[in-house]
């Protein structure tokens, strides 16, 4: 085995941090090594809110998934998340000669740098150019022109931005663990990437990732991704609404919904009962309800939910986009009735998914909670720029010494050495 292929992905959730380990086999498919999980309290609505709790978690699950995969890990992807995520698309010119010429690789990755340069001067952060598709002197409009000749060429591309403050404290909190943050990849597509099919991306599908603390949103069509945006939403509001109503503990709330909840009261036994533990004064032991009563208050929240997902989905540029599907996914997913119910709200297909099974992958982790982590891993290997995630000596920053007499720089991308770091390429796809 070569070392140098595996990579880590640290996805930084509201309930937990996962770290995915692993590398991409040379036949192409992936291949885990060790998986570290570790609860985390740090994070509110996917946004740190407590530095050092989140670091210790982060530690926690690297040092866990390094153990598991008995190899050294200094640097990684790194998942964002927060509802300060926002996502456009754009066409912009990227060549325009005298002459029809070939497109190469090089062509392509200037037009991305370029498009990369435009987008950065609006407001926020900018995450990820994804090309969705080349128009070839405003005629052939093609998804991987490589090798075509144009004389014009334009560059359609999904534009993914976040808030500086919100990012800047989640890469500190994750370097203050000693792990230099290689990449950041926004969760939404991490999720999309293990939990997704082929099929349902071609047609057009919603992805839904409902954690702890958000709703991540990923929207296909044609294959290619038109929308990606974060709902301050998911299981934790579940939960205060039975805390709230019961004036139980957090605790005693979240045994009960995860025993008992529903989020179609209708179809589930009415006579079932169950009894939530209350703080609240004066009321002699423990409260009796049926499960419809508790369900009644979970629906509402799971309604509220779905229809803050469809306001996110009335933008303009989802307009006539014909999309039919619905895939959950998250740990939120898992709640009793939510497809039905979504199948009921979308007027469309629906399905409930974990990640995709791998090689190496324990059954344990095909469960919707781990997809953004395992997708993360994922899309990182095949959208990403090589690097090794292990043996890095110091975390410094900005400069990451690798073989190859490259060195990658986590604003830029890869550079030669004594290349300077004003400019920069990075390959298709590639985060900057
Ligand atoms: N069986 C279940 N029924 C209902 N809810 C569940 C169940 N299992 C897990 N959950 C909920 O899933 C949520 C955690 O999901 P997940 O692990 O995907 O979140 P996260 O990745 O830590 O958070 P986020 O992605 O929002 O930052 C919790 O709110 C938990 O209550
Ligand atoms: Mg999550």
């Amino acid at each position: 085995m070569i070392q140098e292929d595996y990579r880590a992905a640290i996805d930084v959730g509201t309930t937990k941090v996962a770290t995915v380990i692993g590398r991409e086999r040379p036949d192409g498919s992936v291949e885990i090594a060790g998986i570290g999980v570790s609860p985390c309290t740090g994070l509110s609505k996917g946004i740190v809110r407590d530095d050092e709790a989140t670091t210790q978690a982060i530690k926690t699950s690297v040092e866990e998934a390094s153990r598991q995969a008995s190899l050294p890990i200094k640097s990684a992807y790194v998942g964002l998340s927060g509802s300060h995520i926002e996502s456009h698309n754009r066409w912009d010119q990227v060549q325009e000669n005298s002459s029809e010429s070939v497109i190469t690789q090089d062509v392509l990755d200037a037009s991305l740098s370029m498009v990369r340069d435009m987008a950065c001067d609006s407001d926020g952060h900018l995450l990820h150019v994804i090309p969705r598709g080349y128009a070839l002197d405003n005629r052939h409009l093609v998804r991987m022109p490589l090798g075509m000749h144009a004389r014009e060429i334009h560059a359609h591309t999904h534009v993914v931005k976040g808030n500086e403050q919100s990012i800047s404290r989640l890469r500190a909190a994750t370097e203050a663990a000693g792990i230099h943050v290689a990449d950041m990849i926004v969760e939404p597509i991490a999720s999309a990437e293990a939990a997704l099919t082929t099929t349902e991306r071609d047609d057009g599908v919603v992805l839904l990732d409902i954690g702890g603390g958000t709703t991540d949103i990923a929207v296909f069509v044609g294959g290619q991704i038109v929308h990606t945006a974060v709902l301050p939403v998911g299981g934790w509001q579940f939960t205060n609404d039975l805390v709230v109503a019961f004036t139980a503990s957090h605790e005693e709330a979240e045994n009960v919904k995860r025993s008992y909840g529903s989020v179609t009261p209708e179809i589930s036994s009415m006579r079932e009962e169950l009894t939530v533990e209350t703080l609240a004064e004066g009321v002699d032991g423990p409260i009796p309800l049926t499960k419809r009563e508790l369900g009644q208050i979970l629906k509402g929240r799971a309604q509220e939910l779905f229809h803050l997902v469809e306001g996110k989905l009335a933008t303009p540029h989802l307009a006539n986009v014909p999309i039919n599907r619905v895939v959950l996914t998250g740990g939120g997913a898992k709640m009793d009735g939510m497809q039905a119910l979504a199948r009921y709200v979308f007027q469309g297909r629906t399905r409930i998914a974990g990640p995709r099974s791998l090689a190496g992958l324990d059954e344990q982790y095909l469960d919707p909670a781990y997809s953004a982590g395992i997708g993360m891993l994922i899309w990182g290997l095949r959208n990403l720029p090589r690097g090794s995630h292990l043996g890095v000596s110091t975390v410094n920053g900005t400069e990451i010494v690798s073989g190859g007499g490259r060195w990658y720089d986590a604003f830029t991308g890869w550079r030669k050495r004594g290349e300077s770091s004003s400019t920069g390429k990075t390959r298709e796809g590639a985060s900057v």
